[in-house]
């Protein structure tokens, strides 16, 4: 079955998917973006996403192109074509097609909307939420307004990249205080020796991760300590328990940063509940 995407308002095969060489998300990053869940066929938590891409939007004075409502049907059809059961729809704003000129083109111009959706395999994710992944720690060399949800990733791309060199899974950035921000594609969470949760303030130095703060809800709920503060390397190669959050991963354990063994090794109980409980408290759309 070819894989189907939607571009300005048609629904194309993914060969046939293109933007013009002039949009200004390819020429300047000039664009926006949401990574949302699909399961069981369903969007999870969509109106977060959409709350989320308006505020990206409105950070950027790029008007919203239609309604959230009607960005929603755009991602359902595009699950039903592309027959997704568990997966991952990727949606895509950017200010649009205009000749290149840092300054914001005429008000008239319309912004590009692409969007597409594709397959995860749930059986792979899971395996290796059961051993847990390693993670090195980066520089955290990005702008100062990360939680405006740009394609201009490729710091996050770099660290990355230097992650899977080390023989590592993901990178973690570091700030210029030594306190660990967020990971290259999620948000960083620990469990101290005293069974604090622990995960950086959400200011403009993180992106506010859904999963993030589903994740923070269900912490709330069961009554644990929770605390929104930097943590360093130090309190994180000795704490209990450390994971990221995100759409595509949910919660993940990591059980090593920059080779100190977390914990046992091995996933911790906090971060396996949570990943177990989570849909539990996500909204399916
Ligand atoms: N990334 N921090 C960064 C830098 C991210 O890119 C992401 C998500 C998160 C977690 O946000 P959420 O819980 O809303 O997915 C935190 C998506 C998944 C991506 O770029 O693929």
């Amino acid at each position: 079955m070819s894989r189907i995407a939607y571009v300005d308002g048609r629904y194309l095969p993914f060969r046939e998917a293109k933007v013009h060489v002039e949009d200004r998300g390819y020429q300047f990053a000039d664009s926006v973006y949401e990574v949302c869940e699909v399961r069981g066929g369903r969007l999870i938590d969509k109106r977060r996403h959409m709350a989320r891409l308006a505020r990206s939007l409105a950070e950027l004075r790029i008007p919203m192109p239609m309604s959230p409502r009607a960005l929603g049907v755009i991602l359902r059809e595009l699950v039903a074509r592309n027959r997704i059961g568990y997966g991952i729809v990727y949606l895509q704003i950017s200010r649009g097609v205009a000749r290149r000129d840092p300054a914001f083109p005429v008000p008239q111009t319309s912004p590009t909307v692409v969007a597409t959706a594709r397959p995860l395999n749930m059986a792979r994710n899971e395996a290796l939420a059961e051993k847990g992944i390693s993670v090195v720690s980066v520089a955290d060399n990005r702008w100062g307004r990360v939680d405006i949800k740009t394609v201009g990733l490729l710091p996050n791309v770099l660290a990355r990249q230097t992650a899977i060199d080390q023989g590592a899974r993901d990178a973690w950035f570091v700030d210029n205080d030594g306190n660990v921000t967020e990971a290259a594609s999620a948000n960083a969470w620990i469990v101290t020796r005293a069974d604090t949760l622990v995960t950086r303030h959400a200011d403009h130095a993180i992106l506010r991760g859904i999963t993030r703060g589903v994740t923070l809800d269900v912490l709330k709920a069961h009554g644990l300590t929770v605390e929104e503060r930097g943590f360093t390397l130090a309190e994180a190669y000795a704490a209990r328990e450390a994971f990221e959050t995100s759409a595509t991963q949910i919660v993940m354990p990591v059980v090593n940063i920059d080779g100190h063994t977390i914990g046992d090794g091995k996933p911790g109980p906090v971060a396996r509940a949570l990943r177990r409980d989570f849909h539990r408290h996500a909204e399916a759309g």
